[in-house]
């Protein structure tokens, strides 16, 4: 008989200092811990979020638990992790449960709102919220005028920019949360009646909007081309992205799409496959044809060399 055995997502827990190898240059992680987390899947279901009326508006959030597992493996305390992404905060909040600093980015005023009213809540003074374009992330200007010389510490003095130890982010899949499926039980139908977000927002900015597919990637490319810029050398980058199927049927592999797209800047380093299984299945093409039940996303590791 076949055994599922599962990788429980780790609670943030202090190291034990005298077992971290002097020469671990990455992370605060012993031995151990570290094989742990080379794994190439994890399981970190719908329980892990953090979960309240204000955050269920966001439509496309992943767990703060996914974002431990990654800043605690490609970051040590008091390191700063850059969200351009930043949706309901998600990132901030796992930053400062594990001892981290953080900036998010994010377009919609409300968004940013909700993941500033998160950080007060938590007393998290280390992590902060630049609300606005994500294209803009490598302009000295919009730091200057969104940070008020908070983070005077992290700017390099040759280009006025910001130095990151690592990126973790999920930006929007394409224009996926406009293209309604349409199924009576449909979560974008759910979300609608339940008076919930179903989209992020209608500014000419947000890549949430931009249809055509090519045009997308080229957009999102460009952005992660200006972040690595602000990626310390050797820091990490973790995008965590879905292949996606349209409404009428074909698949376009958005993932793979924009791995090699990011590696005309960064160097590809791998994917741990993130797996949802507790996620309510779709009966989409029974009985006629094979639709995916899409319950895994990939997270895609570069690094700057
Ligand atoms: C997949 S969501 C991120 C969710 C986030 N990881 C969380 O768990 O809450 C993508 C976010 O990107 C934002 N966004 C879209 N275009 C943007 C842009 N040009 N600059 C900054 N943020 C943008 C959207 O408003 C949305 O909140």
């Amino acid at each position: 008989m076949a055994v599922e055995i599962r990788q429980r997502p780790t609670r943030s827990r202090r190291p034990q200092a005298s077992k971290v190898a002097s020469r671990n240059s990455l992370n605060d992680l012993t031995g151990k811990q570290w094989i742990k987390r080379t794994k190439s899947w994890l399981i970190c279901d719908s329980r892990r979020y953090h979960r309240n009326r204000n955050t269920e508006l966001h439509p496309a959030r992943y767990p703060e638990e996914l974002v431990i597992e990654f800043v605690e493996f490609f970051t040590k305390r008091g390191q700063w992790v850059l969200d351009p992404f930043a949706g309901s905060g998600a990132t901030l909040i796992g930053c400062h449960e594990t001892g981290r600093h953080a900036v998010g980015i994010e377009l919609s005023d409300r968004y940013a709102d909700m993941s500033r009213q998160r950080l007060t809540e938590q007393g998290a003074s280390g992590c902060h919220v630049l609300n606005g374009d994500a294209s803009r992330v490598d302009d000295p200007a919009f730091w200057e005028a969104g940070l008020n010389g908070t983070m005077s510490d992290l700017m390099c003095s040759e280009d006025s920019l910001p130095r990151f130890d690592c990126i973790m982010t999920s930006p929007p899949y394409w224009d996926m949360l406009r293209r309604s499926r349409g199924g009576v039980q449909s979560t974008h139908k759910q979300r609608a009646k339940q008076g919930l977000d179903t989209h992020y927002s209608d500014h000419d900015a947000d890549l949430g909007n931009i249809c055509d597919y090519e045009e997308f990637i080229e957009a999102l490319g460009g952005i992660f081309d200006r972040c690595a810029r602000l990626l310390r050398h050797r820091g990490y980058m973790i995008v965590v992205a879905q292949n996606v199927r349209v409404p009428e049927g074909e698949v376009r592999p958005l993932a793979w799409d924009l791995t090699r797209r990011i590696s005309q800047t960064l160097s590809f380093q791998g994917e741990r496959i993130w797996c949802q299984d507790s996620k309510k299945l779709g009966i989409w093409g029974y009985p006629t044809v094979f639709v995916p039940n899409y319950h895994h996303h990939y997270c895609l590791i570069f690094q700057r060399k």
